[in-house]
């Protein structure tokens, strides 16, 4: 069992929060697989899962918009979203809800949310949010 952290991202930002959620999963001894939408081919031996994208006119990005379209019931399956932005920042809240409305468990209250490339402090609050899902994966 491993947490997954799925990532859409254009330019490398939410890429390199997905790589600090990771770091902080295996810091904290669990293993992680970071995995990019558009190779994402169903949730196997998951027993975490952390979803993040940028915001691209006030939406998620389109592969990662599919995979929380097309997933069904999480079944308390602890999770999270994040996203780097530019402005506005809809879509980590759009994934935070929609994760919600699976029945996930976040882990965190709100989705963590980098402006523009993510500085040392969202890459520390990044590298903390893999410690929670990596402590749920007993
Ligand atoms: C065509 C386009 C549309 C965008 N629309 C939004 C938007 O609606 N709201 C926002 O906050 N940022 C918007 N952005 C900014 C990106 O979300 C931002 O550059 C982000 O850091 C990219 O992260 P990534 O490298 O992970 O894709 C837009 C960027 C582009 C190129």
């Amino acid at each position: 069992m491993k947490v997954g952290v799925i990532y859409e991202s254009t330019r490398g930002r939410t890429k390199a929060m997905a790589e600090a959620i990771c770091e902080g999963v295996i810091s904290a001894g669990a293993e992680c697989e970071v995995i990019d939408a558009k190779e994402f081919n169903g949730l196997t031996d998951i027993c975490a899962l952390a979803i993040g994208s940028s915001t691209r006119m006030k939406r998620v990005l389109p592969m990662v918009k599919r995979i929380i379209s097309e997933l069904t019931d999480l079944k308390g399956l602890p999770a999270a979203g994040f996203g780097s932005y530019g402005w506005s920042g809809e879509a980590p809240d759009e994934i935070s809800n929609r994760l919600k409305e699976l029945d996930a468990e976040l882990v965190i209250e709100l989705p963590i949310k980098a402006k523009d490339y993510p500085g040392e402090s969202v890459i520390e609050e990044c590298r903390h949010l893999g410690t929670l899902l990596a402590a749920r994966c007993g």
